[in-house]
């Protein structure tokens, strides 16, 4: 079989600017705000090495090489995140100096024929909001409206289309309830509060920046990992739904719906946030959205846990894939087809709710292969991962389903969060040398190339 995308499908690849810009220079030239990361890298033990986004690959003074890098490759689609620890300063006021620089970036993208999309936030909170409660506290939602709209005022003319926040289970829950992102806390009330003014924080962005400028593409950026029973035992069954409505539901069910799963608000019982008259109708602004967002790098199969608080734990499958930080790989034949089932999920559940197209906003493997004597990186499960999981986007496009792009993660090895710069947390198909900065591409590079010049999955 042929596995063409369709004309229009949009193939590109992704990155986020924290992960990438080296936050020592923009500190330095351009006054940007601390950023948590740099702050819970330095301070919590769950950071390997104590590894910060400091220089991470310093996209900030060698980006006119990138795009280079992204001309050769063919790329003529990219998303990355637009700072809001670069954009405003802590008084609120605008840092014309990160603006000058992302003009200058985005323009010679543009020049270069490759067209931007923007994600409003990918994680870059200033220290000194944190310090004020962070995402629990509603003020921030004002300060990242002000950060929204400057972002359109100013660099409008050379973005396509808009994510307004990337991930919010991870914002809200990795970071609040598993410790294991900045800010670090350990405590679900905490996650359930800030996961509903990250929610509020979508609704009322996209209202404030649709009323401003109808035309706008805006769309935002979830999590989806399909969750699946360890057996057809009823209680790992539950487990499964409980898996799903934790990770999954509970952020898109109020975005097309209105209202939070029933059977979570049961469960969550008192660790509820409190919600206010209006919240919910506030969130709901899925049906007016351009697009919907969903990163997949992996599946769970899960069983029943009566000892953990989330009542599911996750279980590893003997001879199933990992990537080399252990995230298993949905993919057959030990597993079901993980993006496959997560596609038409999302899809059959929203479509009658205003659910208009579907892109696949990160997607990749992270493999520790490095240059070989040659200099050669031979990432051939890279290249594994990439068709199968490209497969099952064209799957799914052949049953009638609307997904039109497929952002692969990542161009560029980069700062992997909680990762560091560890060689199991590459996830780039161009190889980078922390000491010379060099670009290396790896094999998947020119194997991506191909899809890019052909729009069709080589072997
Ligand atoms: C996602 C993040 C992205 C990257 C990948 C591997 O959760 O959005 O920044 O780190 O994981």
């Amino acid at each position: 079989m042929l596995f063409k995308f369709p004309k229009n499908f949009k193939l590109g690849v992704a990155d986020a600017d924290l992960q990438v810009i080296g936050e020592d220079f923009t500190q330095k030239f351009e006054e940007s705000q601390p950023t948590i990361w740099e702050y819970f890298a330095k301070h919590s033990p769950r950071v390997y090495k104590h590894h910060t986004p400091g220089i991470s690959i310093n996209r900030y003074q060698l980006w006119q090489n990138d795009i280079e890098e992204m001309k050769k490759m063919g790329v003529k689609h990219y998303r990355t995140s637009v700072s809001l620890a670069r954009i405003l300063k802590e008084n609120g006021e605008i840092n014309q100096k990160a603006i000058d620089w992302y003009r200058e970036y985005f323009k010679n993208l543009k020049n270069a024929g490759i067209t931007v999309y923007v994600s409003l936030y990918h994680w870059e909170l200033p220290q000194a909001l944190q310090e004020k409660g962070g995402w629990e506290n509603p003020d921030t939602t004002k300060f990242f409206i002000k950060h929204a709209k400057t972002v359109v005022e100013y660099l409008n003319d050379y973005i396509e289309e808009y994510f307004i926040i990337n991930e919010p289970w991870c914002i809200a829950v990795k970071g609040n309830y598993q410790g294991g992102h900045a800010p670090g806390n350990t405590d679900l009330k905490k996650a359930l509060k800030a996961a509903h003014n990250v929610m509020i924080t979508i609704g009322l962005t996209f209202k404030e920046l649709i009323k401003s400028n109808p035309s706008l593409k805006i769309g935002t950026v979830f999590n989806s990992e399909s969750y699946y029973a360890a057996s057809t035992d009823p209680e790992d069954v539950l487990a499964a739904k409980l898996g799903d409505g934790h990770f999954n539901r509970w952020f898109t069910d109020p975005l097309f719906l209105g209202k939070y799963p029933e059977d979570m608000v049961d469960f969550y019982g008192k660790n509820m946030p409190y919600i206010r008259k209006d919240d919910m109708k506030i969130i709901k602004v899925g049906d007016k959205m351009y697009s919907f967002g969903q990163n997949n790098y992996c599946g769970k199969v899960v069983e029943y846990d009566g000892n953990s608080p989330l009542k599911f734990k996750d279980v590893f499958i003997k001879g199933g894939l990992k990537n080399d930080l252990g995230w298993p790989i949905t993919v057959p034949p030990h597993y079901p087809e993980g993006l496959y089932d997560m596609i038409s999920k999302i899809y059959y559940s929203y479509k009658d709710h205003g659910l208009k197209r579907i892109y696949i906003t990160e997607n990749g493997m992270a493999e520790k292969s490095k240059p070989d004597k040659s200099g050669k990186v031979n990432d051939i499960r890279r290249i594994a991962y990439l068709k199968e999981h490209l497969r099952q986007i064209h799957k799914a496009i052949t049953r009638g389903i609307p997904v039109e792009g497929y952002f692969e993660w990542t161009l560029m090895d980069n700062y992997e969060w909680e990762e560091g710069y560890k060689d199991e947390g590459r996830f780039g198909i161009i190889y980078v040398d922390k000491d010379s900065m060099k670009r290396i591409w790896k094999k998947s590079a020119h194997w991506y190339k191909k899809l890019l010049d052909t729009s069709i999955i080589p072997e």
